[in-house]
């Protein structure tokens, strides 16, 4: 097919792995920001103008005013399992088809928890800046001394695949498992005994808390001052979800003041920045939202958004289309 030939055009709006951009290629005629940077909203609301199809991302913003520019766009795929960003019910009235990126990428997200919890447990990373710094004067019985993890109680907030995942990884470090979910978690209690409880006991009991829910009206802010003042002196919280379900501001006081002992962050309430004092604290590590950072997450992520988006843009759902029924009305049609 030669570009002219091509039925679809395509906007692609931050570079993505190979494996997903020569999907697209092979069927549409692609524009990808050449720049290592967001696009600005213009620029984005300009792009997509021109655009059938759009594979975005988790910091853009798609709501209603995307979708009154955005007027050609059918389809619309989030290089991201995580769709707040997104306004589903806006695209579903334009008759606009929406997906996400579940699966591919949970194993590495529940990896990145395991990392950050050894990071903020064991020190890891003053210990690296006490390494490199040349302050380190030999071993010593008291120095950086942190809390082990075998036989503690482990708390899952969001039993979904990467909570679940994250627990079952723990397997071998024999730890009790709690977790507060809607509904209850079959897998959670037969292979690990877990136990669902309500958001107070998980709170009081935990001696590490991850957190795996998705951003919702009723989980943002979950983890508020009422909620960190809570949980025991000596527990850790562990974020690769989203930001704002903490907020941050009441996780820096409670840091600071030794409400908990911890806390290992991959996001944040306002990314790229952080809550004033977040910075200067020892007792927190901090990674920049790279939860998804594998290569084989992220090359199955482009894989499955392209070809969401590509059956969509020939009217059909697509494998993890979200709001199919977008499908079902137009042949009904
Ligand atoms: C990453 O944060 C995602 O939602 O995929
Ligand atoms: C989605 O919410 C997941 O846990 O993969």
């Amino acid at each position: 097919m030669t570009e002219a030939q091509k039925p679809f055009s395509v906007l692609v709006t931050r570079a993505i792995p190979e494996a997903g951009l020569k999907l697209l290629q092979a069927e549409c005629r692609v524009t990808m920001n050449p720049e290592d940077r967001p696009l600005t909203r213009p620029e984005l609301l300009s792009l997509a103008a021109e655009a059938d199809g759009v594979i975005g991302l988790l910091t853009e913003k798609i709501d209603a005013a995307f979708f009154d520019s955005a007027k050609r766009v059918r389809a619309y795929a989030n290089y991201a399992v995580g769709i707040d960003n997104i306004s589903l019910a806006e695209a579903t009235k334009r008759g606009v088809g929406v997906s996400n990126t579940p699966g591919v990428l949970t194993d590495a997200t529940a990896e990145m928890a395991w990392a950050l919890l050894f990071a903020v447990c064991r020190r890891v990373v003053e210990s690296d800046a006490a390494m490199r710094s040349g302050r380190w004067a030999g071993w010593a019985p008291l120095h950086f001394i942190g809390s082990g993890v075998s036989g503690k109680t482990l708390g899952i907030v969001g039993a979904g695949r990467i909570g679940t995942a994250m627990a079952l990884k723990g397997r071998g470090f024999g730890m009790k498992v709690l977790y507060h979910n809607r509904g209850r978690n079959e897998v959670l209690e037969r292979e690990l005994s877990a136990r669902k409880v309500g958001f107070d006991e998980l709170l009081a009991e935990s001696d590490f808390i991850s957190i795996h829910t998705p951003l919702t009206a009723e989980t943002r802010h979950l983890f508020d001052a009422k909620a960190l003042s809570a949980m025991k002196k000596t527990a850790y919280l562990i974020n690769t979800a989203r930001g704002p379900v903490i907020d941050e501001n009441a996780l820096v006081k409670a840091l600071q003041e030794g409400w908990i002992a911890g806390a290992g962050l991959d996001v944040y309430e306002n990314e790229p920045r952080m809550a004033d004092g977040l910075a200067g604290l020892s007792n927190a590590a901090l990674a920049a939202h790279t939860g998804s950072a594998t290569a084989g997450a992220r090359s199955g992520m482009a894989t499955l958004a392209a070809e969401n988006l590509l059956a969509m843009l020939h009217g059909r759902p697509g494998p993890t289309c979200l709001n199919p029924e977008v499908f079902a009305k137009r042949t009904e049609n």
